[in-house]
């Protein structure tokens, strides 16, 4: 049986990080707003040298040597984003390029928060068919260039990052690895989170519109049942947890959608205090840090999930 076992972590921020006080002089909103709404504290800006590839290369060459393997070794590039750095070639084409890989696969996965859970489960599949050896799976995003900076629903909720996980079949995985993933997506839900713009219509890029309150009910019902349903295909229920990592949208969600399991806070891995909603990038941003900081160790298991724009949502159960 091979099994995709997660061989190391990484990431990257922007330099710049923004206070909810640096944001109030912009935008009519206030840091005890901020707070109380969404938990988020601080997030990271991109500066204009600074894109999604070059995040997302900053943070596969952290995965990548604490995996301990040199880059020309992976065979497999999934990059989960809703800002690539142009319509095409794919972003994860530019990162292969500054990683100096010369030949693999490499393409990108649009599922907006939900695209590194759905980056995972298709370098998993490939993994254990037994196509490729070696994935980078990434998250990556500038969303603070597709936000409207004079929409205060929107503008303060979201940041930029990216996060990178290396993934290697392994044929006696003593029980590591990947032990299930679970995704959906549901269409009718397209206009509650959406970017007005895009190539095939307006030919701009055009910036990104939400009513959060419709998102917040959805994500709270969807999360808690995708993660139970991820763990009943592992064979494992919410007791086995050792650590949640969740998409960090709202502290509030990630209260509700634990409780609605029963599982304790103390479990939930938070980073959205200090890096917002960075999309795509949330969990392996959020993975590295409860890595980085001993938290999360061999052998515990560990739940993944996410939702966003589609609307997508999906989750992973893995065994560190
Ligand atoms: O990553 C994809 C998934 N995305 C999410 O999961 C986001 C889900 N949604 C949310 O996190 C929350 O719904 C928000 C944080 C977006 C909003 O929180 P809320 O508690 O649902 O607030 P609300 O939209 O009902 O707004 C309450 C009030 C409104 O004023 P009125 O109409 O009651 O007078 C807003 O105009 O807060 C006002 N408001 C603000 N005030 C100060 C909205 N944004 C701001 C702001 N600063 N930035």
């Amino acid at each position: 049986m091979i099994r995709a076992v997660v061989t190391g972590t990484g990431s990257a921020l922007p330099a710049n990080r923004v206070s909810n006080a640096e944001l109030a002089e912009r935008v009519d909103t206030s840091d005890e707003w901020i707070v109380e709404r969404t938990g988020i504290r601080f997030r990271h800006i991109a500066a204009p040298h600074e894109t999604t590839a070059t995040l997302a290369a900053d943070a596969a060459r952290e995965a990548i040597a604490a995996a301990g393997l040199d880059a020309g070794q992976i065979d497999l590039i999934v990059l989960a984003t809703a800002t690539p750095d142009q319509t095409f070639p794919a972003t994860a084409t530019k990162v292969q390029a500054a990683l100096g890989i010369n030949d693999c696969v490499a393409f990108d996965v649009a599922a907006v928060c939900s695209g590194f859970l759905y980056a995972v489960q298709v370098a998993d599949s490939m993994l254990r068919a037994g196509v490729h050896r070696r994935a980078l799976v990434i998250g990556a995003e500038t969303f603070s260039r597709i936000l409207d900076w004079e929409d205060r629903t929107t503008c303060v909720l979201f940041g930029d990052g990216a996060g990178a996980i290396v993934l290697e079949a392994t044929e006696e995985p003593d029980g590591r690895g990947i032990l299930s993933t679970r995704l959906h997506a549901d269409g009718r839900h397209n206009g509650l989170l959406y970017v007005d713009g895009g190539p095939s219509t307006t030919g701009t890029v055009g910036k990104l519109r939400m009513k959060g309150k419709e998102v917040f009910r959805h994500a709270v019902v969807n999360l808690a049942a995708v993660m139970g349903e991820s763990l009943t295909l592992a064979g494992l229920s919410a007791e086995d947890v050792d650590w949640v990592v969740p998409h960090q949208a709202n502290a509030r969600i990630l209260d509700a959608t634990a409780r609605k399991l029963g599982l304790a806070p103390e479990k939930v891995v938070v980073t959205v205090d200090r890096h917002a909603n960075t999309s795509a990038a949330s969990v392996p941003l959020a993975l590295d840090v409860a890595v980085k900081d001993g938290r999360i160790k061999r052998g515990d298991l560990v739940v993944l999930e996410a939702m966003g724009g589609g609307f997508t949502w999906g989750a992973a159960v893995v065994r560190w």
